[in-house]
């Protein structure tokens, strides 16, 4: 687990002044992702916004790709220059899709994380059903990153255990969907993803710092 801010701020509100949100938060998160909510109603604008607010910080483009290899290369050339990490879904596969995808994003130097496993119970009917299929894939394809729910974190510890350390482990599921801030955290993940707790909060800010303060209690309890 790595030092540093360990919290990731999902903007999903279409509503939101993205640019003076990432400017508020950019110093207590490491990072941003972005999904549809804003990409389809704002578009490529929204991600310019941001990255000219969020200094440093991480941006995630949160599409789920899940196609052929030629077409998520295209969304990919499209998000180049303004994100750092593109999300796809692993049900895909490698030959033809995620293979393609990964060579393309390693030649531009940008970050593919897959999704293992998700935090809503739908995941139980076919994601949790493949997880030896997925992590076959992950330790094949050798993505940067792995998305896995904080709302189950035996996935989280069963893939930190099984995939060892090189990948980064990002889970969402923290706050509205019932997890504790820090659980994912002690059960191996190295960020915590969360979305409205904070953005939806009367002071995001103020919002993010109390999960930050949670996190390092959790850290501190689970170490002991
Ligand atoms: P909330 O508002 O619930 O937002 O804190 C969570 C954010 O994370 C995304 N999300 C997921 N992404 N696999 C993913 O790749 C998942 O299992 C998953 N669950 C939630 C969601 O889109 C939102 O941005």
């Amino acid at each position: 687990m790595g030092e540093g801010p360990r919290l990731i701020a999902a903007l999903d509100n279409p509503r939101a002044q993205l640019g003076p949100l990432a400017g508020s938060l950019r110093d207590v998160v490491v990072g941003f992702k972005v999904g549809m909510p804003v990409l389809v109603a704002k578009g490529i604008g929204a991600l310019r916004e941001l990255r000219d607010a969020a200094g440093d910080s991480l941006i995630i483009a949160d599409l789920k790709l899940a196609d052929i290899g030629d077409v998520m290369v295209r969304t990919a050339e499209v998000l180049k220059g303004y994100v750092d990490v593109v999300i796809a879904h692993s049900f895909v596969g490698h030959a033809g899709a995620l293979d393609k995808l990964k060579e393309y994003l390693d030649r531009e130097g940008l970050k593919l994380a897959l999704v293992t496993s998700m935090s809503h119970e739908g995941s139980y009917e076919f994601y949790d059903r493949e997880l030896i299929s997925v992590e076959s894939l992950v330790a094949r394809l050798r993505p940067w990153g792995l998305v896995a729910p904080a709302t189950r974190p035996w996935i989280v510890r069963r893939l930190r255990d099984d995939l060892g350390s090189e990948f980064r482990i990002l889970a969402p599921g923290i706050g509205t969907q019932g997890a504790v801030p820090g659980s994912a955290l002690c059960a191996g993940a190295d960020y915590e993803i969360v979305g409205r707790s904070i953005v939806e909060a009367t002071n995001p800010r103020v919002a993010a710092e109390e999960l930050l303060r949670a996190q390092e209690e959790a850290i501190k309890r689970c170490r002991a």
